[in-house]
């Protein structure tokens, strides 16, 4: 770990870091959170600041940002969802010209993955990526953490998708699991299996790092002797509602309820990055119920409320990764 240097370095896909990297921001987290609850001051980037773009909407991640971000002593702005001339007036490669010469790091949550990486070519300080279409990498260095802290290990841990797998949190989830040596397997209708392309290059590290990728549309070979079972909303941001009924006719049979449990080891968790779709108590929800008659989608609520459930521990650690994540790629202020 003593070689780990991330300073400078953009955090845009868990696929532009090694094995060390990834377990080095998890035992930073890790450290940055115990010093949290004992309230030892970690402010050494005083003067600094940072930017945060937003054209999807966010609670943990923006919060999380925020939140690290002055505990280390950093501004912060916030540019929100159509708010900035971002992609309408000025181009991406403007914009991080722009940015960087005020800001010491930006963060970007957006469409395309193609956008963040433009936005890192240009940008001379840090980018990181706070969910794309197609990632959602400092989600990964919080449910890393979560189940570690969980099980006091990550190798050799079974950990099984159900639901929409070709989206940012199951690619997501195949890549940290194939670098860390956890055995991933998406199980889902066949429509929704993350691409080959991906799937090959995350067996590749597989081969480094003893862990495997399966995937299978049959649900009790997925969750036998599972460790973890996460899933994720069948809808993205940014997705037109016209694909809810489509979602609902292939996604149903994957959703997770107590009876993908009985399969599952005995001491087995629930994780899900939220928000979730497990009640009638969100204006979606409602609006899902009406017009499809589902009364909870991707998890039941009898799991979300579960013991099992850890979703409230994980979207705390999501502030403490954050916290690490920035800590780790910029540099502290002179004293
Ligand atoms: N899990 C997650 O990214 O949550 P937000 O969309 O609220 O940021
Ligand atoms: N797949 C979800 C993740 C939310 C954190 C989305 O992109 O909306």
């Amino acid at each position: 770990m003593g070689n780990v240097d991330l300073k400078g370095k953009d955090f845009l896909t868990l696929k532009d870091f090694s094995k060390e990297e990834i377990l080095y921001l998890i035992n930073l987290a890790k450290d940055l959170k115990i010093k949290k609850k004992n309230g030892v001051m970690v402010d050494k980037y005083k003067g600094q600041n940072i930017a945060l773009i937003f054209e999807k909407t966010s609670t943990r991640t923006r919060c999380s940002f925020e939140v690290a971000a002055h505990d280390l002593g950093i501004g912060t702005t916030y540019l929100a969802p159509s708010s900035s001339q971002i992609g309408k007036k000025e181009s991406i490669a403007d914009t991080a010209r722009v940015l960087a010469g005020m800001f010491e790091g930006i963060e970007y949550r957006g469409f395309g993955q193609e956008i963040v990486e433009e936005l890192a070519k240009y940008s001379k300080v840090p980018v990181w990526n706070g969910l794309t279409n197609e990632y959602h990498p400092t989600q990964m260095i919080a449910d890393m953490l979560t189940i570690k802290e969980k099980f006091g290990k990550l190798e050799g841990l079974k950990l099984v998708y159900m639901g929409d797998a070709r989206y940012n949190m199951g690619n997501s989830l195949m890549i940290a699991c194939s670098k860390l040596g956890l055995d991933f397997v998406a199980c889902t209708n066949k429509n929704y299996f993350p691409n080959e392309e991906l799937v090959n290059e995350c067996r590749e590290y597989c081969k480094e790092s003893n862990g495997s990728v399966l995937l299978t549309e049959d649900v009790a070979e997925a969750t036998k002797d599972a460790d973890i079972i996460y899933t994720d909303v069948w809808v993205s941001m940014g997705e037109p509602d016209e694909v809810w009924k489509e979602r609902i006719t292939y996604l149903k049979p994957y959703q997770v309820n107590e009876k993908c449990f009985e399969n599952a080891h005995e001491d087995a968790i629930f994780m899900h990055c939220l928000p979730a779709y497990h009640d009638l108590k969100t204006e979606v929800g409602k609006d899902i119920y009406e017009k499809f008659g589902l009364t909870e989608m991707e998890v039941t609520d009898e799991v979300f409320e579960s013991e099992r459930s850890v979703v409230f521990e994980e979207a705390e650690n999501r502030m403490h990764s954050i916290k690490a994540i920035i800590a780790a790629t910029l540099t502290p202020s002179a004293e």
